[in-house]
């Protein structure tokens, strides 16, 4: 859907496709601000598509008063960008789908707040609708947990892995993919996997509640990467000549993250399918900066190190087109910065987050794929601040964080899908990038004996 709202002579961008912008504040002319005629328009794009009732904000924002009651809160978290949640600085990448305001729009609701919340004449505009059903429409397949998992109404996080069978007798193509989480307080991501080994229906059966605890990835060989959800995301559609392989047979885990809301929900996560008969001509080519979540890049942050940096770079043997990138780290990852640098020198930048927020685990779909020619060597660069002053440090005073599968405990990789410009180009890439997914294993094995010393000498 492309919609796009003026006013008079305001032009804003939209949720749904951005249109150009031709305002400043002065384009007011005088004329004072109310919530009827500039500041629906804005919270309806900008905010409704979760704060409303059902989705996995805490209140909606909706009505006059809905918004009026919060007004100083919502001035502030829109000031300070803590809201709409976006994490991507503007100019290192353009993404789509993205949730960023502009200056103007932020200056139009502190302009409106400063002058006591006017709610002006006439009427707002209508809310705006949003889809009942799947967004793409019918699905070719659904398939939902097994079991209910309850979540309670306070307490930690909770990390979760359940499986459930995949009613196919033949690999299947996936040309499209649509979560649909039933407690959407409580949801905050969800990993997609194929298992297609049987382990994790096993794991699941071992653990007496629904579903098993942990990172279930590490401990399963031969799982397939289904992409995944984060609060506020859509359906997924994959590049037309990459649908994604489901393996006859396999397994679909979800891979879920739940933040307790404050009241118990009962959760049962559900996925739409969308087939094509057309097999993949190309595939996905997962280039993981560090590889390994960052097993081997030597993650040892000493209490109070606010400029802690791991890094990888990975020349490219052929050309290649990057479509998404998914940074991931725990909760002192603090920066995410990664530009392909090419043969002439050039660089382009390909993502930068500055203060890396662990509740939000957002894919990053370019809006355009973005073209590198063989030689162009990316870099990844990451940063942890494992300082007092870092808010999100969950340990007051720091401790030493090394690497591991806890949330506690830190990860770090800048993970990009890609696709070769030439197929025929595929096996070459994935060989040197299992050179260097081997030469991060076996650092990983050195780092993990240098570990045991440091642990083991601080407990003498
Ligand atoms: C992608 C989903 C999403 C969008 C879009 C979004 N919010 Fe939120 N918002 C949330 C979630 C989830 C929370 C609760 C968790 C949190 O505070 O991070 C929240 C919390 C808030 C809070 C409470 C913050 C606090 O400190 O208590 C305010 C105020 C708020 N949002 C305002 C807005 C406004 C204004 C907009 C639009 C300009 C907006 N949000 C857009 C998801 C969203």
């Amino acid at each position: 859907m492309k919609l796009s709202v003026t006013l008079g002579a305001l032009a804003f961008a939209t949720a749904f496709g951005t249109v150009p912008v031709c305002f400043g504040a002065d384009a007011l002319g005088g004329e004072s601000v109310t919530f009827n005629a500039h500041i629906a328009p804005i919270v309806n794009q900008r905010c409704a598509s979760c704060h409303r009732p059902g989705q996995a904000a805490p209140f909606s924002l909706l009505s006059y008063e809905d918004v009026a009651k919060r007004a100083q809160l919502i001035q502030a978290v829109t000031q300070t960008r803590y809201m709409p949640p976006w994490h991507a600085e503007p100019g290192h990448g353009a993404f789509k789908d993205e949730r960023r305001m502009l200056d103007a729009e932020i200056e139009l609701i502190a302009k409106w707040v400063d002058a006591g919340t006017p709610e002006g004449q006439g009427s707002p505009p209508e809310a705006p609708e949003f889809a009942a059903g799947w967004i793409l429409g019918e699905p070719d397949l659904v398939i939902s947990m097994e079991e209910p998992f309850t979540i309670p109404a306070d307490g930690r996080d909770i990390y979760r892995n359940f499986a459930v069978r995949v009613p196919t007798t033949e690999d299947k193509w996936i040309r499209a993919l649509e979560f649909r989480p039933q407690a959407r307080t409580v949801v905050h991501h969800s990993l997609f996997k194929a298992d297609p080994s049987g382990t994790a229906r096993e794991l699941d059966a071992r653990d007496p509640e629904p579903g098993f605890r942990g990172m279930g990835g590490a401990r399963i060989q031969g799982l397939v990467n289904l992409s995944g959800w984060a609060v506020g995301g859509n359906a997924r559609v994959f590049p037309k000549d990459a649908p994604l392989r489901l393996p006859a047979g396999s397994d679909f885990i979800f891979q879920s993250h739940f933040h307790p809301s404050g009241k118990e929900e009962t959760e049962i996560s559900s996925v739409a399918f969308y087939f094509t008969d057309k097999p993949a001509t190309r595939s996905r080519l997962g280039i993981a900066l560090p590889p390994n979540f960052g097993t081997g890049a030597g993650i040892n942050i000493a209490p109070g190190d606010s400029e802690f940096t791991i890094g990888e770079s990975f020349t490219l043997p052929a050309p290649v087109e990057l479509y998404g990138v998914t940074p991931h780290a725990h909760y002192i990852g603090k920066e995410f910065k990664s530009w392909a640098e090419l043969p002439d020198g050039e660089a382009v930048p390909l993502i930068w987050i500055k203060d890396w927020d662990f509740a939000w685990q957002d894919m990053y779909i370019y809006e355009e794929p973005v073209v590198l020619p063989a030689g162009a060597t990316i870099h990844a660069r990451i940063r942890y601040d494992n300082s007092a002053d870092n808010p999100r440090n969950p340990s007051n005073p720091p401790k030493r964080v090394f690497w591991g599968p806890g949330s506690e405990d830190e990860m770090g990789t800048i993970s990009f899908s890609a696709l070769a410009v030439n197929s025929d180009d595929e096996s070459l890439i994935r060989r040197k990038l299992n050179l260097l997914r081997a030469k991060h294993l076996n650092q990983s094995r050195r780092f993990r004996q240098e570990m045991r010393e440091i642990r083991a000498s601080r407990e003498r």
